[in-house]
Formats: C-alpha cells, structure tokens, sequence
C-alpha cells in the first residue's frame, strides 16, 4: 500500500469505530483509569504532573486505530527529522530547532543554542550589578510570538515579585505603549524589541516611540538602553542597537516557538537567569520522553489522538482550554497561536489539498470566571466542545486556603458534571452529559513545570500535524493582510467599493 492509501485506510477504519458513551467506556474496562490517567516526573525536587484523558472517549480500539494512522503517517520518521535538526519546515526550507535551545537536538545546534545563552546570561547579570545604570522597568516591545511567551511566562512566574519589573507591548495602537510609559519611570527603563525577522511594522514602530518617549523624558542616549532579541542581528545593527546588546537567535527557532531562545530575555532579566534555566529544564525532560516514547505511551502523541478523535471524527470545530489557576489567565492565548497558526492550514506536506479539517479553533479562559459566562454552551448547547482543565495542587495565593480548596473543587466538579450530565423531566433543566474532557494537574507552578507544560503543547500541536500529514512550521496564512496594509500605506492599490469606503471615511484615502 502506498502512504496515502494505508492513511486512509487507517483514517476509515477509525471513523467505523463503535462509538460508546463516556460512562460505557467506564463501565466497560476497570481498568480504564490506570489507562488513560497517567502521572509524569519532572525530576528530582520537581515534582509532577497528571494527565487524565479518561473522560474523553478514547478508548483501546482507538488508540490501535491512532497508532496505525501515526505509523502510516511515519509519526517516528518526522519526530526524527525534528530532533535531528532537518529541514522539515519543507515550505520554507528550515529545521524547527527549538528543543535545541532547551539542549535536545542536533549537536552543532545545543553548542550554538548554548553559546548565545551564555550570552544573555551574561547580560542579565551585567544589567543585575548596575553595569548599564539603575534598571527597575524593561519594556519588551513584540507581537504574536515575539510577545505571547513572554507575557505568559512573567504573567505566571513573578508574581511573588522580580528584579525588574517587565511590561510587554504588541499592539500597534498607541494605548498599548502609552499604558507601559504610564508605570515606568524612563530614568530606568530599558526597552527590548523582539521580533525574529526585525521588520515587523508594529514592533518597529511601538520601538520608535518608546525610543522618542526616553529622549523625550531627558534620557540622553535612548539606543544605550535597547537591548534587541532577534534572528537578524544585522538589521539590529542597522536600526542603531550596539552590538553588545545584540542577542540573537537562530533563523531555524520558529516565532512561536521561540520563548526558549533569547526572546525569553525578559523572563531571565525579571527571575534570573538560573530560574530561565530550570524553565528550559522542565522543556527538556517532555523532549526526552517525547523523542523517546512510543504508541499512546508518549504523552503529547496520546493528547493529539484525543484531538483527531473530535476533531477529524467526530466534526468539533473547536477545543477549549480552562486554566483554573490566575497565573495561567494568558495560556489559552499562548495556545491559540501555537495551534491555529501551526495547524490551520489546508494543504499537506506535499502541498495537496488536506482531506478534512485541520486545526479546531483554541479558545479559552480562566476558571472560575468562565463558568459563569460561557459554560453555559459547554453542558447545554448543541455542538460539543472537547475541554481541557489546568489546575496546579498548591495554590499561588497565600490567603485562606478556602481559595484554593473552592477553585479546584469546582474545576474537576466541571469535569464530572459534563461527563455525568444529569436528566429533567423540564428538558431545559436537562443535561445531556457525555461531553469530553481532560484535566492537566500539576503538583506546583514552578519555572520547570511551567516549561513543561508548554513543551507538551508543543509536541502536541507537531503530534497533530503529524497525524494530519501538514507542516506546522510555516505560517503564510499571515502574509495578505500585511501586504494589503502596506499597499494602502503606499497609496498604491485599488481595492473594492467597501474598503474603499471605509478608507475615505476614516481619512486614510
Ligand atoms: O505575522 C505572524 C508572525 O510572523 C508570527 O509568526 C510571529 O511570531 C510574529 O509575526 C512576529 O514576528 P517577528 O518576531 O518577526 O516580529
């Protein structure tokens, strides 16, 4: 059989599964829980994580059929082709070397990945004794994956306090930079611009005006305060960014993928440069077992077979993801990028219409605030919703432990209720149950298990391209619309009756 004959043959073998109910498939094996629920160790004093995918309807038939379609797809091939440094980003003729930068990956790429940390490392410390002045503020100007990492990983990590106070700004919309201006004091402020390729018009303009605001507010040389995190250090060189501020990373580190490279700067400038390090520890020990593991035991495969189950089988146009921990309020936004940018997509590997769909839409929120806006669709409404919970054991908080006990009570009471369902002779009062979810439970939020849990998302959303049979390291779904905005800027396109309309009436034409 050829490839795409034995994956669709895998692929119609699994939509002619029998399909039991959530309670069916408790019933129907004991031993379903030790299955489907698994804990993993993140180390010595690091503790751990459970993963538990039994309320969703994975289940032994499954899981052969998955494996199936993953060897048709070559799932061990692809994941050597990462971890060996190849260039699968075929699109675009790239590696994807992210888990270099965490030290797992081709040998040549670990020494350079550790070679620029040295780098930044030594930065972090020159900035921390006082070598570049007093430094209380650090605004780190990047958008999408030059921003999203880095909001997530300060958001989640320094709330217990920091050495330097960092303000991430992405938008282009002058309120963005103007709220960061308002809490720091220009006299100590640094300003980062992230952005992997260095032209991106929203971070070079954000740049600009923050450079204006230091001058402005009597800092007589701005560009001594710019520290620029980027793949195209010469560009940096260009704009005026001396050369020792200059932390570059490589071209084959992806945007998204790239909060483990220098665009992590501001985490290690606000925790430390040992507290980045252990973060990039936690990555690493996922890597390991996701270059290490087979079939259904490796984690992240396990968790994009659930995916494609409601996705490609099942017709769920979304999946949704709770953090029920307040430092997580910015994961779901982390996800929606990784995800929709990496998988939404149309065609395969070798450029052929993708049969099905691709990626669902991530979305998501913070519990318990959702449940009182949007779960309402979740247990009542008529599409399903596959859903995933985070929650942390030890609580963030230090007040009455009545906080944590009620947040966590009614995180996994979620779970059960769109599982149990409960019936009503008043069919509004009804609830059909039978409605997926996993829960993601780790001991502590600490820098390693967060590191983790993102390097899980991630060999997830590769997992699932995999199974797909597309690339989700190229990203030209983004490219029109900054095209069209540049033509406008140029006054060079004609556009149709609407837009046309709309920039006249906003003064742009
Ligand atoms: O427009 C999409 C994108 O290219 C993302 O993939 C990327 O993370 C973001 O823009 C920012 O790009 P850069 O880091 O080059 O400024």
């Amino acid at each position: 059989m050829s490839t795409n004959q034995s994956v669709k043959a895998a692929w119609d073998h699994l939509a002619g599964l029998p399909r039991p109910t959530l309670a069916e498939l408790f019933a129907g094996d004991a031993d379903r829980l030790s299955k489907l629920s698994t804990r993993f160790e993140l180390g010595e004093g690091l503790g751990g994580i459970r993963f538990d995918w039994s309320k969703m309807h994975l289940d032994d038939a499954h899981i052969a059929g998955f494996e199936a379609l993953a060897a048709a797809q070559d799932f061990d091939g692809r994941r050597a082709q990462l971890f060996g440094g190849e260039k699968i980003n075929n699109t675009e003729g790239r590696a994807a070397e992210h888990t270099a930068q965490r030290g797992i990956g081709k040998d040549s790429s670990v020494e350079e990945a550790q070679a620029l940390h040295q780098r930044t490392a030594s930065l972090v410390a020159a900035i921390h004794e006082g070598a570049l002045g007093e430094v209380k503020h650090l605004i780190h100007i990047g958008i999408g994956g030059s921003a999203l990492g880095p909001a997530l990983a300060i958001d989640a990590l320094t709330r217990d306090g920091c050495v330097v106070e960092v303000h991430v700004v992405a938008n282009i919309d002058g309120c963005a930079l103007e709220a960061a201006f308002a809490k720091a004091d220009p006299a100590t402020t640094m300003i980062a611009v992230a952005s992997k390729t260095f032209t991106t018009i929203e971070t070079m303009t954000n740049a600009k005006s923050a450079l204006n605001w230091l001058k402005e507010n009597g800092v007589d040389d701005p560009y001594g305060r710019v520290v620029a995190l980027t793949a195209a250090p010469e560009k940096a060189v260009e704009w005026g960014v001396d050369e020792t501020r200059i932390l570059p990373f490589p071209e084959s580190v992806g945007g998204r993928y790239s909060l483990w490279s220098s665009i992590g700067f501001p985490v290690a400038l606000a925790l430390g440069f040992e507290e980045f390090a252990e973060f990039l520890s936690g990555a690493a020990v996922i890597d390991e077992h996701f270059a290490n593991t087979s079939g259904a035991d490796n984690l992240p495969l396990r968790a994009a077979f659930a995916d494609q189950l409601y996705t490609h089988l099942r017709g769920c146009q979304t999946r949704a993801c709770f953090a029920y921990d307040e430092r997580l309020a910015l994961l779901p936004d982390y996800l929606q990028q990784l995800e929709m940018e990496s998988n939404g997509k149309s065609v395969t590997f070798d450029g052929a219409p993708l049969d099905g769909p691709s990626a669902p839409i991530t979305w998501g929120g913070v519990g318990t605030d959702a449940q009182h806006a949007v779960f309402q669709l979740l247990h009542q409404g008529t599409i399903t919703v596959p859903v995933d919970f985070i929650a942390s054991i030890a609580p963030g908080d230090q007040l009455d432990p009545a906080h944590h006990r009620i947040l966590l009570m009614n995180c996994f009471a979620q779970g059960a209720a769109l599982m149990a369902g409960k019936d009503s002779a008043d069919k509004s009062r009804s609830y059909p149950g039978n409605r997926p979810s996993a829960t993601i439970l780790v001991d502590d939020l600490s820098p390693a298990s967060l590191g983790a849990l993102i390097a899980f998302h991630e060999h997830r959303t590769f997992a699932n391209a995999v199974l797909l049979g597309i690339n989700p390291f190229d990203q030209f779904g983004v490219e029109l619309g900054k095209q069209i905005a540049n033509a406008i800027d140029q006054g060079e396109a004609v556009f149709d009756a609407s837009t046309t309309a709309l920039l006249a009436e906003a003064g742009l034409a």
